[in-house]
């Protein structure tokens, strides 16, 4: 008979409020290298330097978003590194569905949607950058009231706010709660049980099953239809020969 895995133990949270910083990320990956205990969570009012994924910027006037980043420090091979980001994706998801009442769809690799636009979106960082991972940092950004021509040129017309959605919006301490609990639910799930029931999770909440899709990649396009994710936390891309491909980093463009 096997014997259940044990399970792991609960992250304690400790969040903080910060007022205006330049970046919550870069915020954390200071602590994490000044040897912070996982569990450290710090929300900001706004952000002089917000950080997207890809080198983007990430808007963050005061009154407009949610701006919030999570110190973990899972232990896990660096060859894991994207399973984190497939958690927090799956995690923030669900609980942004759970406090605003509309589902929350993904676009890989965790881009928040409604209705297929973009609500929000996450950058996982780690410390140090290369090798073992001694820390990750998930850093959060949720477009809570951002009005329609607030967001760069790139992604307006296919971005949103909660509250132009129609969706409740809690209080800050609220949600940032909410999304703190389904977080560390998740990352005790995954140490636990392994990412076979992540990854099941992900592919389920992903708005973009089925669909065909062009991906921007390192080394130039790729297009196909989107299958779901592996083992790995990849993209599974479809391509028209019927041989799946696997992809670790890129980005999907919309046809
Ligand atoms: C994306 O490009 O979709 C990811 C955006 C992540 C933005 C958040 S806001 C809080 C944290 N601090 C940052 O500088 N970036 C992340």
């Amino acid at each position: 008979m096997r014997t259940p895995a044990a399970s792991a133990p609960a992250v304690r949270w400790r969040p903080e409020k910060a007022g205006e910083v330049n970046s919550t990320n870069d915020l954390l990956l200071e602590r994490a290298r000044r040897g912070e205990a996982e569990g450290l969570a710090v929300w900001a009012t706004s952000q002089r330097a917000g950080r997207g994924r890809m080198g983007r910027t990430w808007l963050s006037p005061p009154g407009c978003g949610l701006y919030f980043s999570a110190l973990l420090r899972p232990p896990v091979p660096p060859e894991q590194k994207p399973l984190m980001s497939i958690l927090a994706g799956a995690a923030i998801a669900e609980a942004l569905a759970e406090i605003g009442g509309l589902p929350v769809g993904l676009k890989w690799p965790n881009d928040l949607r409604l209705d297929r636009n973009k609500v929000g979106g996450i950058l996982c960082e780690y410390e140090p950058k290369g090798g073992p991972v001694a820390a990750v940092v998930v850093g959060v950004g949720i477009n809570l009231r951002t009005p329609p021509g607030g967001y760069p040129e790139e992604i307006r017309g296919r971005a949103v706010s909660m509250e132009e959605a129609g969706c409740r919006i809690a209080g800050e301490e609220e949600m940032i709660e909410a999304l703190l609990s389904r977080l560390g639910s998740w990352y005790r799930d995954f140490l636990t049980s392994g990412f076979e029931p992540l990854r099941r999770r992900w592919e389920e909440l992903c708005d973009g099953i089925g669909r065909r899709v062009t991906l921007s990649l390192a080394g130039g396009r790729a297009t196909g239809t989107v299958a779901g994710i592996d083992a790995a936390g990849h993209l599974l891309l479809e391509e028209a020969s019927g041989s799946v491909r696997s992809i670790d980093a890129g980005e999907i463009a919309e046809p």
